[in-house]
């Protein structure tokens, strides 16, 4: 891997997941344009997340990152985001007041749009038509012109990036991630929910340490931290020639950075090490994700790091397992000895979405108890051989709907067809994602108690 990188050097390798583009010149002055347009995020911020990773890397935090399977354009509106938004502050509220750990806060979102495949292919009846790729390449509706790629969803979709982080942006800085709002986070359908209880006892107690430090002088007026927080955004960087056209030069390092989003991550399916996607991601500085799925060896994964993170930064490799809850004790306790062994710094997170999917009712689901069975391993695992379980990667959406099964409303399969809205995979809703994050503060306060124990015993 001695040659020299360039924003296009991927394009001399093989390559996999690429959409079948009907004429390639009109791609081609869609890429053009493309390149001319201002960048989404920026270098600085980008490193800002380096640097709360590598906190993270070290032990010192949790990475909390999640969003939809795919983004899309019919669901684009204001009230979506604000609900994703809501019910992930109130997850990373869950996580930082019990968990007592700093939070770093990633979204699936403002890019999140193309989407691999299993097969090239999908079948209807006696119809086989090419697969839907994401909102950002075909259409999702099963006609033989919906299913063409079009290099134009590619504006459209940088468009709706930049309008969906300009949101985000307001909500985080603008005063809405306010601690001071943590009991109105509270939403509709999550005020009469099993957590609801839950949520509004934890509540109750920041709003009183609040009220105790506004006596003693610390306000949210004067210290920003009360009334704003970071939020990062993050996708699959799968279709490389739009990530090129967002690839830009950081005037005051000289170094290369993807601007479609802060941090990205190469899929389970385009991870071969010397082929385009690993090409493409070695040479930009963003924090970099790599999905491990159960084909992933240690030697591999070893390999992969050394292209990838060649001078051991801590913060820029996130690992993020994606194994199925019977499948993470077989596969994760080898690439943690590995990287161990091998002193290599990176942050450990569980995407326990992606190995749990089964057909229920012809429905894609996911069953809630996997979900929360493949997370207790994952901190169990980690626990046992002395390393940081340090993030988590979910699917979820802020709205009600019923794409996994079970949760505390034990949702059946029957409840599938109710509201099932996603477009690609089925994603938690507020409800599980909130469940899911009082588990997980008392899994890492677990954690913290049994340090204490050590260091005090
Ligand atoms: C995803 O995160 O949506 C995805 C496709 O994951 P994976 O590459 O791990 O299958
Ligand atoms: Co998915």
């Amino acid at each position: 891997m001695a040659q020299t990188w360039t924003p296009n050097s991927w394009r001399q390798k093989p390559i996999q997941q690429v959409p079948d583009y009907p004429d390639l010149a009109v791609l081609d002055s869609v890429e053009a344009r493309l390149a001319k347009y201002p960048p989404l995020v920026f270098a600085g911020e980008a490193r800002r997340l380096k640097s709360a990773l590598a906190n993270v890397a070290e032990g010192r935090g949790f990475l909390l990152q999640g969003g939809d399977c795919a983004e899309s354009f019919a669901e684009h509106g204001a009230d979506t985001i604000r609900d994703f938004f809501r019910a992930f502050l109130q997850m990373a509220v869950v996580l930082t007041f019990g968990a007592q750990q700093p939070v770093v806060k990633v979204g699936r979102i403002a890019g999140q749009f193309a989407k691999p495949r299993s097969s090239g292919v999908e079948k209807q009846g006696d119809m086989t038509l090419p697969s839907y790729r994401g909102d950002i390449i075909n259409g999702i509706e099963f006609t033989e012109e919906a299913r063409v790629p079009n290099p134009e969803r590619q504006v459209m979709a940088y468009r709706q990036s930049a309008a969906t982080l300009n949101l985000l942006r307001a909500f985080a800085m603008g005063g809405y991630a306010n601690l001071e709002n943590v009991h109105q986070w509270m939403l509709g359908f999550v005020k009469d929910s099993p957590q609801a209880e839950r949520y509004r006892k934890l509540a109750d107690r920041i709003s009183e340490t609040m009220d105790f430090m506004k006596a003693i002088g610390i306000t949210a007026e004067n210290h920003p931290s009360l009334r704003e927080t970071d939020f990062f955004t993050s996708h699959e960087a799968l279709l490389l020639g739009y990530e090129q056209a967002l690839t830009r030069v950081d005037s005051t390092s000289g170094d290369w950075y993807a601007t479609s989003g802060h941090m990205i991550w190469i899929g389970d399916r385009t991870r071969q090490p010397d082929h385009a996607h690993i090409e493409y991601c070695r040479g930009i500085k963003n924090p970099l994700g790599l999905k491990c799925g159960p084909s992933l060896t240690a030697d591999g994964l070893l390999e992969l790091i050394d292209i990838l993170n060649p001078a051991n930064e801590a913060g820029r490799l996130t690992l993020i397992c994606r194994f199925g809850h019977d499948k993470v004790a077989e596969h994760l306790p080898r690439l943690i000895r590995a990287v161990e062994r091998e002193g290599k710094k990176v942050v450990w997170s569980c995407d326990p979405m992606h190995g749990n999917t089964i057909t229920l009712n012809n429905y894609k689901t996911r069953p809630f108890e996997r979900i929360l069975s493949e997370v207790e391993s994952f901190f169990q695992i980690h626990r046992a051989e002395g390393s940081h379980p340090g993030g988590i990667h979910i699917e979820m959406t802020g709205n009600d709907v019923t794409e996994c099964t079970g949760g505390a409303r034990a949702l059946s399969g029957d409840d599938l067809a109710d509201r099932y809205h996603t477009h690609c995979d089925p994603r938690l809703n507020a409800d599980q994602a909130l469940e899911l994050a009082f588990l997980l503060a008392e899994r890492m306060k677990g954690g913290r108690d049994e340090k204490k124990m050590v260091v005090n015993g």
